[in-house]
């Protein structure tokens, strides 16, 4: 029978996958950090049972960022199996599946996540990561995925801005002040650091005004709150939308040249947050078409025929590899099309269950469950 273990229950002489890697932060390069699969093969198998809170610990965004940045780099070389997200529909919401197979990391695993936006009591968004070992296909870990989610996706648009936007950014406006933006705005704060104020809007004046004090305490900057969209949007260097909204609400001739958006928040067939006009003059780089054009923030302007795929300059892998220009003048307006790589969740639950399996004082804090 499968035995499920608390960290105090388990016998001291187990030893786990991936213990010994010793190379546990990403600031080795991935592909460095394979674990010896040999070593592997001659040990226990445990599946490890990791909490959101071993997560939140283990990794900083500056971490996320460079993960996810690297396996940008991985995917526009080719370098990975990522089938599009499949997704279930429900009446009430619906479930995304997410598989990737990364062998210069010599890893795979399956993110499940789902989007119930009328849930009370539960989050809207929950998310499991289940990683598996690609020699044998066993499952090293289940992981909470909710917090490596927000975090993947804000070190998303912290990369992308890294090659988009202009170095001199100052002004970041903020559309949208939920769960996804803080983590947008941790990483953009990483990757431009020349970002000195703060332009925020949202439909809840109290959602406003709590990310405005999250802002100053967390970030030492003041955050103005804005009355429109416009008035965030107009002077703004980089602009990030995050809302669940389905119809566009930044307008054409509210961007100035030289702005960058990252665009998050049109993640479901059907969304949009930008102007399509937006999209026809500017600058397009996206995460993956087949993603991008279903779900993305283009898919509406691809169903009505406003764009097609000649529009897209590249995606972001093109772009992290230098196979594509990232901004090539202070003038252009470029766009981010975020929907969410599999790759971004596999990667960074990779290096977090490393790490938390490389060190004996947080290997002993985590769960397990002996499935064979
Ligand atoms: N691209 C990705 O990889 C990715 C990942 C996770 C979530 N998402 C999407 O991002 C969006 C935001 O997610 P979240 O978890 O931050 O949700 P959230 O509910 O925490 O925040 C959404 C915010 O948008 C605000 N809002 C709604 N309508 C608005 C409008 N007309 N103008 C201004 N603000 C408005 C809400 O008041 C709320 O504060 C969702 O649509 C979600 O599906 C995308």
């Amino acid at each position: 029978m499968p035995q499920y273990r608390k960290p105090t229950d388990r016998k001291s002489s187990v030893v786990v996958a991936g213990e010994g890697d010793g190379r546990p932060t990403c600031d080795s390069a991935l592909t460095e950090t394979i674990a010896d699969s040999k070593e592997k093969q001659e040990m226990t198998q445990l599946t490890y049972i990791i909490s959101a809170e071993m997560i939140e610990n283990a990794f900083s965004m500056a971490d996320y960022v460079s993960t996810i940045e690297q396996s940008f780099e991985l995917y526009g070389r080719g370098e990975v199996q990522m089938p599009p997200k499949v997704y279930l529909t429900f009446d009430k919401g619906d479930l995304r599946c997410m598989p990737v197979y990364i062998p210069a990391m010599n890893t795979a695993g399956v993110k499940n996540v789902n989007v119930h936006p009328a849930n009370d009591a539960l989050p809207a968004v929950m998310a499991t990561i289940t990683l598996i070992d690609p020699e044998t296909g066993f499952p090293l870990a289940i992981m909470d995925g909710t917090h490596i989610t927000r975090m993947r996706t804000g070190a998303a648009g912290g990369v992308a801005a890294k090659y988009l936007a202009r170095t001199d950014s100052k002004t970041a406006a903020c559309i949208g002040t939920g769960t996804q933006a803080a983590t947008q705005l941790e990483a953009l704060l990483i990757t431009r650091p020349t970002i000195s104020k703060v332009v925020l809007f949202d439909i809840s004046l109290e959602s406003m005004k709590h990310f405005a004090r999250l802002v100053k305490q967390k970030h030492g900057l003041k955050a103005t709150c804005a009355n429109s969209v416009e008035e965030a949007v107009k002077n703004a260097d980089i602009v990030t939308t995050t809302t669940t909204v389905r119809s566009p609400i930044v307008k054409s001739e509210w961007i100035k040249p030289g702005t960058h958006i990252n665009a998050i928040g049109a993640d479901a067939k059907g969304k949009q947050e930008l102007d399509p006009a937006i999209l026809k003059h500017a600058k397009v780089v996206i995460d993956n078409w087949a993603q991008a054009s279903h779900s993305g923030e283009i898919n509406v302007a691809v169903t009505k025929g406003l764009i097609t795929q000649k529009d897209i300059h590249a995606d972001i892998g093109q772009i992290a590899t230098a196979k594509k220009p990232a901004r090539q003048n202070p003038e252009e307006i470029t766009v981010f099309d975020s929907t969410g790589l599999a790759i971004q969740d596999i990667s960074a639950a990779t290096m977090i269950y490393r790490k938390l399996t490389s060190d004996e004082t947080l290997k002993a804090k985590l769960e397990t469950f002996e499935f064979f």
